[in-house]
Formats: structure tokens, C-alpha cells, sequence
């Protein structure tokens, strides 16, 4: 008896991912944890007011003050910081992730099949957008590069982290009090209408006390996350285009899944007031030069410019999954 209650429990993740995943009927979003609705259950707001860090600006981020830092009760160590981007730091990350990312020397799904120095740039070659090739990237890695079939990372198998991505989650996990935090491994996936990611765990780091940074850009993501065992019943939260979720302490090790894209009810990317350029200023960065940067970033206020990757994120979603690979003392994994 008490066999046949544990195999039915098991299932209790499983259930909820193919209840969210399914097209035909739709499920119902009524115990979608939804920040923009007001629909947060079980949520509370911890906005912490600490001193503005001098680098929000220039990152795309808006000041600290106006964060919206949500935790959940049923899962102790999970913060949901409710889009803390400006529209134009948006862009600027958008941006990134299509046509930095995929470029070589990173690694990503495509490369079994074929070499592709820069994507981007090859789906745009001919007059006409290659969709095919457009389609097919699922993902790229940074830095540590995600073994996909070992689970293993290792030094030969690593390029440099980008550094304004590193300054980004730097920014972060500053204001969550992680403050010996580092970007060493990123994930970008990318994510079509009818995309899922199965139920798994992340335990490759050899630091697991480091907390996961994890970005969501373009259409909206039904996310679910349970506990370490795949018999708890998970929470779905519904993660929007510049949401971050950081998984730390208890939810660092748990289940979770994305069963579904939605299409999402507004283009924060798009917002035409919000997309004045920064101005130059002398910001003080730990990694990047800034005046580069601010030319990077101001570039994107062009709505001509930017229609290339408009049309992109109309039609998918980009997440980029941040980890910390090392303990503290280390600086490469053998030692
Ligand atoms: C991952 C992951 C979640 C997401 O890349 O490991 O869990 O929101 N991504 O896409
Ligand atoms: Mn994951």
C-alpha cells in the first residue's frame, strides 16, 4: 500500500508539466504565481533598500530603489526581482544574446552539424532571413561550457565569460547579499512558441552554495519548481521578459521545469518613452571599458537598427542561466 502511494506521489511534478504543456484545452493560469496581475500567492515583497550601485545605469538596469524583490513561502532560498530593466537595457541584452552569444569561440547546439562562426551574422547573409538556421539554435554556453552528455565541466572546455555579463550578475547578486558571487558558466537557451524544458536539476557546479542567476527576455515562460525530490508538488510562476530568478540556498538544488511559452501581454523592449540613450558619464566598472559600452548600449535607442532583433523575440523566448562553477579560493578546477 504504501508503495503504490510513493510511485503515485512521484508523479505529482510530472502531472503539473504536462497539465501546464498542454495545447488542447489550455490550462487554466488561475495558480500562476503572476507579479504584473497582482496574483502573487504566497509571495512577499522584500524590496531591499540599499545604496543605488553607480553601475545600474550603465548595465540597463534602473536603480535599486525601484526593484520589486519577491520571495516565496513554499520556496525558502527563491527571489523573483520582478523586471528591473530599463527598455533599453533590455535591447542591449537582447541583443547580446542573439548576436554576441552564438558567435565562436562559444559553444552552441549547432555545432555537431555544422561550423558556424557567427550566426547571427550567417542567418542575415543573403537577402533573404535563413529561418531554417534561425530556428535551429537552442542554446549556447559561456565561459565553463555545459557538458550536455557528461555533465561535467572541465578546464580544457572553457572560454572567457563574457565581462559585462559578469558585471551584470556582479550588480545582482550584490543587492541579494551574495556578494563573492561569480559569473563562471552561463546557459542561453532559446525558446520558440511550442518549446518545453523538462523537469531536472542543475548539480554540476562544484559550488553549490552559490546561488543560480537566471534572466528571462521576450515571451513569457510558465516556469515550475518544486522541491529536491520530484514528488513535491511545484508552484508555477510566470516569468516575463526581464524577469530574474535567482535560485539560492533550498532552491538551488530542486526540481524545475519550463512547460510552456506564452505570448506576452507587452513588449517592455518596446517601451518608446523609456528609450532615451544613456548619457556618458564616468561610471566606475569593475570589468568593462565604459565608453564602448555606452555606445553598445545607446545604439539600440534606434528603432531601424534594432528591427532585426525585434522580430525575433516577437516569436521566442530567451533565458540565460547564470552558475557559479568554483568555490571561493579556486581559480581553475584543478586545484
Ligand atoms: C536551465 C533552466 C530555465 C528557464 O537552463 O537550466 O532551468 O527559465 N532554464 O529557461
Ligand atoms: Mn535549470
Amino acid at each position: 500500500m504504501k508503495r503504490n502511494l510513493d510511485i503515485k506521489s512521484e508523479d505529482n511534478f510530472m502531472k503539473r508539466f504536462k497539465y501546464y504543456k498542454s495545447n488542447k484545452p489550455e490550462p487554466s493560469l488561475d495558480k500562476v504565481v503572476r507579479i504584473q496581475y497582482n496574483v502573487p500567492i504566497e509571495v512577499n515583497n522584500i524590496s531591499n533598500i540599499i545604496e543605488d550601485d553607480s553601475r545600474t545605469k550603465l548595465l540597463g538596469l534602473r536603480n535599486f530603489t525601484d526593484w520589486k524583490t519577491y520571495t516565496f513561502n513554499k520556496h525558502s532560498g527563491l527571489f523573483l526581482i520582478a523586471n528591473p530593466f530599463t527598455s533599453l537595457g533590455q535591447r542591449l541584452w537582447i541583443r547580446k544574446c542573439l548576436e554576441d552569444y552564438p558567435r565562436k569561440p562559444n559553444k552552441t547546439n549547432i555545432d555537431i552539424e555544422k561550423h558556424i562562426e557567427d550566426w547571427w551574422r550567417e542567418i542575415h547573409k543573403n537577402d533573404e532571413l535563413d529561418r531554417k538556421l534561425q530556428k535551429k539554435l537552442r542554446w549556447t554556453t559561456l565561459g565553463y561550457h555545459h557538458n550536455w552528455d557528461t555533465k561535467v565541466y572541465c578546464e580544457k572546455n572553457r572560454n572567457v565569460f563574457p565581462l559585462e555579463l559578469a558585471e551584470l550578475c556582479d550588480v545582482v547578486s550584490q543587492y541579494l547579499g551574495y556578494i563573492h558571487f561569480k559569473a563562471q558558466a552561463a546557459i542561453v537557451n532559446y525558446y520558440h512558441m511550442g518549446s518545453t524544458l523538462s523537469a531536472h536539476t542543475d548539480h554540476s557546479e562544484v559550488n553549490l552554495e552559490a546561488p543560480l542567476l537566471s534572466f528571462s527576455f521576450g515571451q513569457s515562460a510558465i516556469f515550475l519548481i518544486g522541491g529536491q525530490e520530484k514528488s513535491y508538488e511545484p508552484s508555477a510562476i510566470l516569468l516575463n521578459s526581464g524577469d530574474i530568478l535567482v535560485m539560492s540556498k533550498e532552491a538551488r538544488l530542486c526540481y524545475h521545469a519550463v512547460p510552456k511559452i506564452l505570448q506576452a501581454s507587452n513588449q517592455p523592449w518596446n517601451n518608446y518613452e523609456e528609450l532615451i540613450q544613456i548619457a556618458d558619464n564616468d561610471v566606475k566598472t569593475k570589468y568593462i571599458n565604459d565608453e564602448t559600452f555606452i555606445n553598445e548600449i545607446n545604439r539600440n535607442a534606434d528603432n531601424k537598427e534594432w528591427s532585426q532583433f525585434s522580430s525575433y523575440v516577437e516569436k521566442s523566448r530567451i533565458n540565460v542561466n547564470v552558475r557559479q562553477v568554483l568555490m571561493e579560493n579556486q581559480d581553475r578546477l584543478d586545484n
